[in-house]
Parts: structure tokens; C-alpha cells; sequence
């Protein structure tokens, strides 16, 4: 029984998410040049694949920062009920901030950490997402970088998960319903 055996079909593939990060890498390098020390901050757990292919194509001096947040606890739904696990280790005020995220949903986590974040003073926050799932938006929320827009599915893989599983699985895949319906 392998875990590739629960995905029904493979929605962005291991070669399409690199092409991603090269070409979002790229596009951000251009428009934060000149801006000093940006912080990309990565919204664990989801974020950690995708942010790590990133970061090697963005070519600037760039801090790194992570902040646990939470939304779902083991279900496919998410609660709306936003919670900081573990908060960043640096002050953001007058700061230009990146959000890396694996995907955006109902868009009620990043409306919370935007908010969170301006109202700690950042001069700008912006997010880069891998995956854009604007049919399951509850609050309209529009992320400045998005790697591909896919259809209202549970996916999971390369980051996302069901019940904290499936994160390792190399790519983007839609999962057996009958996983989830156990
Ligand atoms: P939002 O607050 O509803 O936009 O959800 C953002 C978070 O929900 C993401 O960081 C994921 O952790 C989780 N999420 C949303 N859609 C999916 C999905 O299809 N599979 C796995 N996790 C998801």
C-alpha cells in the first residue's frame, strides 16, 4: 500500500511547481529590488516545500521567518477560526513583508495575518502562494503572486495536508474522497 494509492489524480506535477518557483523566484527578485531586507515569512507547516524551491530564485539579501497558523484541525473544512501557534522572531515594523503560502482558500488566514501584520506597523505585506483556490473564497482576497489556480478540491501533497498527512508527497494531487469520508 503506498500513499500515492489515496490520490485520485495529479493536479500540478513535481516539474510544474519547479517551473513555478523559477518564474515567481524571478518576478519577485525584479520587484523588490531595492528594497532592504525583505522578509520573506513562511506560514507553517504548508508553506515549507514551496518556500524552500522559492527562496533559491530569489537573488536578494532576503530574511527568513516563519509563524505557525492554523485553520482546519483535521478536517477538509476550515473552521475560520485562525490561530498563532508560533509567531515570527523579529519586529515588522516599517518592514516589507512576503507571505509564503501553500494555498489560498477561503482567504480568511491571510486576511488575519495581513491584518495582524499591518497593524504591527509593516510598511508593506504582500503574499506569494503556489496554489489559488478563489471557488472556496469567503472573504475576497487577492494574492499578488499565485502559481496556479485550481478548481474548488481537497488536494493535498508538497506541503498540504489530511490530518497531517500526505505533506510529503512530491506534487499536487486531489485526494480519494473515501479518505476523507471514513
Ligand atoms: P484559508 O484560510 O481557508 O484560505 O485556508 C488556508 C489554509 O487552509 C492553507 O494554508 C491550508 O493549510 C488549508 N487548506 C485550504 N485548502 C486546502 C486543501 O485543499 N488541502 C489542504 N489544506 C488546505
Amino acid at each position: 500500500m503506498s500513499l500515492h494509492d489515496n490520490i485520485e489524480s495529479i493536479l500540478v506535477s513535481e516539474k510544474e511547481i519547479a517551473e513555478i518557483a523559477e518564474r515567481l523566484g524571478k518576478q519577485i527578485t525584479e520587484d523588490y529590488k531595492g528594497v532592504e531586507r525583505p522578509i520573506l515569512l513562511g506560514l507553517l507547516k504548508g508553506c515549507v516545500p514551496f518556500m524552500s524551491d522559492l527562496q533559491k530564485h530569489i537573488d536578494l539579501p532576503i530574511e527568513i521567518e516563519y509563524m505557525d497558523v492554523s485553520s482546519y484541525h483535521g478536517s477538509i473544512t476550515s473552521s475560520g477560526d485562525v490561530k498563532i501557534r508560533k509567531d515570527m522572531n523579529t519586529s515588522v515594523s516599517g518592514r516589507d513583508i512576503l507571505i509564503a503560502e501553500d494555498i489560498v482558500d477561503t482567504g480568511k488566514t491571510l486576511d488575519t495575518i495581513v491584518k495582524l501584520l499591518t497593524h504591527r506597523g509593516a510598511k508593506s505585506v504582500e503574499v506569494v502562494t503556489l496554489l489559488d483556490k478563489p471557488a472556496g473564497r469567503v472573504i475576497p482576497f487577492t494574492p499578488k503572486y499565485i502559481g496556479v489556480t485550481i478548481p474548488k478540491a481537497f488536494v493535498v501533497g508538497y506541503g498540504l495536508d489530511y490530518d497531517e498527512l500526505y505533506r510529503n508527497i512530491p506534487y499536487v494531487g486531489i485526494l480519494k474522497p473515501e479518505i476523507y469520508k471514513k
